[in-house]
């Protein structure tokens, strides 16, 4: 079978970090080989799951807490053209730093009102917009004081199921950025620049939240990193 090219070492994640040692079972420990695609994989995706709401921080006295905040993701392909009718999926933690899932040990509080999780699909500018509270920073268990900076998960797929990138995206100005092992094992600056969404102009955003712009590159020397 044909060898697959490795990924750009640059403006891609390096896999296997060290102080991390989870990673060591999510890389591929043998070459990539090219084998035939399955119909399955070639499916289309976007009719097959549903879409849950772009807001992830409720209203009223229902609200989570937090400091609210709008995040405007743009998905786009090599040449900056938007790409739409993609399928975007997102996660995160609550302000505390604490996730809706059974795995996450960490002693932070939940949130009843934060809801978790998002299902999007981009507009014709290759624009979707959600409405959530900024995540906290929590403690990474077992790693002797590596601290997650504030991040929100992506995952976009594309037309089929085999077209999919997942990757992160980190907020300007934070200190715990300059020492996170994910963002870092990106070892080319402007790529790792490309996973910090930049904040939008306060006086043109909405009363009552931040807004962030972040832009996803799915594919070309430019492509946003993949991040598990
Ligand atoms: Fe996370």
């Amino acid at each position: 079978m044909e060898e697959i090219r490795r990924r750009d070492p640059l403006t891609q994640s390096e896999g296997v970090v060290a102080g991390y040692a989870q990673t060591a079972q999510r890389w591929p420990a043998q070459p990539l080989q090219r084998r035939p695609l399955t119909p399955s994989e070639l499916g289309v995706v976007t009719p097959r799951l549903p879409l849950l709401r772009g807001d992830l921080a409720g209203q009223g006295a229902k609200r989570a807490i937090g400091q609210l905040i709008n995040v405007r993701v743009r998905v786009v392909d090599e040449g900056g053209v938007p790409v739409h009718g993609a399928l975007v999926e997102v996660w995160h933690c609550n302000a505390a730093g604490k996730y809706i899932h059974p795995n996450d040990t960490n002693d932070a509080p939940e949130d009843p009102n934060f809801y978790g999780a998002a299902r999007l699909v981009t507009g014709d500018s290759g624009l979707a917009e959600l409405r959530t509270v900024k995540p906290g920073a929590y403690p990474v268990p077992d790693t002797g004081g590596w601290w997650r900076p504030p991040h929100i998960h992506f995952s976009v797929w594309g037309r089929v199921w085999l077209s999919r990138l997942v990757t992160q995206m980190f907020f300007p100005g934070e200190p715990l950025n300059e020492h996170d092992a994910i963002l870092n094992a990106v070892r080319d600056p402007q790529a790792r620049r490309r996973c910090i969404a930049e904040l939008a102009p306060t006086s043109r955003g909405p009363r009552d939240a931040l807004v962030y712009d972040y832009q996803i590159v799915v594919r070309g020397r430019a492509a946003s990193a993949a991040m598990p």
